[in-house]
């Protein structure tokens, strides 16, 4: 019998207590390692319901989208005349040149009839695009400048072979920017113009950088003139964009993807 048996005989008997042996506590599991931080969600394309709570219409015909922005309906079928001459045209020079992009990477007919229709009506002396591919959108702004007889397009892209549709165009200042910081690019022009009367976003697609083309430009358009931004659809930057300045986006539904278009009042 052990020396603690036989004391806890005695000991029971005198007290009615006995010695136990001495147990440690059970050491507490080890703490679970918390999980990483959870990565940031991407930036959301926007919902059917983020179009639907602005109450705003979502235009499906370039002439309907220019008499909403305020033009007259005559002065909006007249360029829509001209228009047909160009679309020839366009293909005339698509016949010349040698193109370089995805033809699908082009405006589509709605939007290169209403960029027409926006340069022809609003007479810019400026005109700023970014996103420039072959140059089908540049083809249609510089179109209506030659026929306005006034007006400049400073067209922004990485590519230094964007273009090649317009490639020696007296109107057209292209620039080329650097792949790495292109936003240094923009902002070093912009910065040295008085006013941009036609805006045009088509280049990369991501939130961040359509919110930042499109706080850069309207800063600069004036009264009457317009920022237009191809596939904002992609993303929920005009949306947010169009609200925090409490302006009135409208909208034009071109086949796979929709143009957005805001003009500022006039003061
Ligand atoms: C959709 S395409 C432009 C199409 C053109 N507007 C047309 O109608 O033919 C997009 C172009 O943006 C250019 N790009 C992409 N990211 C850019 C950026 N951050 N700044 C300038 N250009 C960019 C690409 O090289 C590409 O040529």
């Amino acid at each position: 019998m052990s020396l603690r048996r036989t004391a806890n005989s005695y000991l029971r008997r005198l007290t009615g207590y006995e010695v136990r042996k001495f147990r440690p506590p059970a050491p507490k599991p080890a703490a679970k390692p918390k999980p990483p931080p959870a990565k940031p969600k991407p930036p959301q394309p926007p919902t059917l319901h983020d179009f639907t709570k602005l109450s705003v219409l979502l235009e499906v015909a370039p002439t309907d989208l220019l008499v909403a922005l305020g033009w007259p309906v005559d002065d909006v079928a007249k360029v829509v005349d001209e228009f047909d001459q160009l679309t020839d045209e366009l293909k005339q020079r698509y016949t010349e040149r040698e193109t370089l992009f995805p033809e699908r990477w082009g405006v589509e007919r709605g939007t290169g009839l209403t960029l027409y229709g926006l340069a022809r009506l609003l007479k810019p002396k400026t005109v700023v695009e970014t996103g420039i591919a072959d140059g089908r959108s540049s083809f249609m702004i510089l179109s209506a400048l030659d026929r306005n007889e006034q007006g400049t397009l400073y067209s922004f892209d990485v590519r230094p072979d964007a273009g090649s549709l317009v490639k020696g165009h007296p109107r057209w200042r292209q620039t080329v920017s650097d792949a790495k910081d292109p936003r240094r690019s923009f902002t070093e022009v912009v910065d040295g113009l008085d006013t941009i009367d036609l805006f045009l976003h088509d280049s990369d697609h991501g939130y961040p950088n359509q919110m930042f083309e499109y706080e850069s430009a309207w800063p600069k358009i004036p009264s009457g003139g317009v920022l237009a931004s191809d596939d904002v659809d992609l993303t929920k930057a005009y949306v947010d964009f169009a609200t925090k300045i409490g302006a009135r986006p409208h909208f034009l539904f071109d086949r796979r993807k929709i143009l957005g278009a805001i003009r500022r009042e006039a003061a």
